[in-house]
């Protein structure tokens, strides 16, 4: 297996092997299209174009002493094959120009420098529902289109949901997990030692967890939170597929929502997302609040972070919020 590196020769000559580069096509510029952890992407320049290259590897690019699944690209691949077939998402998603099977590389349409939507995080900045509603209805109409009723294909993405499963539902509660939550937020750590003494909440957790890996009826995007949704001149975009599989459109809204809450959006904007979803597709809000909640628990008390403006207080909230909807 060839291990791309970030250097220009070596690039264009691994791209010519592949004939993703026509014969007298050379790299003009490499650059890092924006922020990832799990994979090895960069946007190729030429002269008259650009594209992106995406490599997943036997680990996390950002952390190469963490395993994670080696083909995973190869899943995100199968996802836009599926997409692909509709096009009211393909639109909406990197046309695939290349796919290296042997290598695990996706030659991907580059949707241009526009941002995701990371800054929603961020104080006092608040989604208009003219932009929340391409959002929800792409999801809508992923599970609405795609489903075990409409195709015969399957996506399992087993190891992934594996590892998802584990960051989700098992690690946040471990009572030792190597996570010292002070670091994040000082005091975060005594209030999280809380949880993870939590019987009862842990059963409903772990039921939950059981859920998630088995199969569903709709293919999920699996990641469908402000970093994979890009803003660009062309409009809204959704990116990076690759923890896609056919499971519960609860778990993908409820993720969605939880990700709404913890970006300090109104209530009124979140039942709106709701019913914006409710009008394309069928959707059990019961279970989709017990996933916000289970996204809620995993983000602040979790190994993955996010840039939340919120402080200890407000933390707190949204857990005692979570809590009450599971136990
Ligand atoms: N097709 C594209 N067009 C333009 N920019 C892109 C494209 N694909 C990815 N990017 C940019 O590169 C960043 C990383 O891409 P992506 O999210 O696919 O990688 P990743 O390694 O899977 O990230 P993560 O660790 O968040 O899962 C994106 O946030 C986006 O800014
Ligand atoms: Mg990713």
């Amino acid at each position: 297996m060839i291990i791309l590196k970030s250097e220009k020769s070596a690039l264009q000559a691994y791209l010519k092997t592949k004939g993703w580069l026509k014969p007298n096509e050379i790299v003009t510029a490499i650059e890092v299209p924006g922020k990832g952890n799990m994979n090895f992407t960069l946007r190729i320049k030429t002269r008259n174009r650009s594209f992106i290259i995406k490599q997943s590897r036997g680990y996390v690019e950002k952390y190469p002493q963490v395993p994670a699944p080696e083909e995973r690209v190869l899943r995100e691949a199968e996802f836009y094959n599926l997409t692909g077939l509709h096009d009211h998402l393909r639109k909406q998603m990197p046309e695939v120009y290349g796919i290296d099977i042997e290598n695990h590389v996706l030659q991907l349409e580059d949707l241009g420098t526009g941002t995701d939507y990371s800054f929603l995080y961020e104080k006092n900045n608040f989604l208009a529902e003219t932009e929340l509603r391409p959002i929800i209805e792409f999801t809508a109409y992923l599970h609405r289109s795609i489903n075990t009723k409409t195709t015969a294909t399957r996506l399992a993405n087993r190891p992934m949901r594996q590892l998802n499963h584990e960051h989700i539902f098992v690690y946040p509660y471990l009572e030792e997990n190597g996570l010292n939550l002070d670091t994040v937020l000082m005091g975060l750590h005594e209030v999280g030692q809380r949880f993870k003494n939590d019987l009862a909440l842990k059963k409903v957790i772990a039921e939950l967890g059981k859920r998630y890996l088995s199969d569903g009826a709709s293919l999920l995007h699996g990641d469908y939170f402000p970093g994979s949704w890009l803003r660009t001149d062309h409009g809204f975009k959704v990116i990076d597929p690759e923890f896609g599989f056919f499971g519960d459109p609860e778990f993908e809204i409820g993720v969605t929502l939880a990700h709404l809450k913890m970006a300090a959006q109104t209530n009124d904007l979140i039942q709106k997302a709701i019913s914006i979803y409710k009008e394309i597709a069928p959707l059990d809000v019961i279970l989709c609040e017990q996933f916000i909640a289970v996204e809620i628990l995993r983000r602040i008390l979790g190994l993955a972070q996010l840039p939340l403006a919120l402080n200890l207080e407000e933390r707190m909230k949204l857990l005692e919020e979570a809590h009450s909807i599971l136990v």
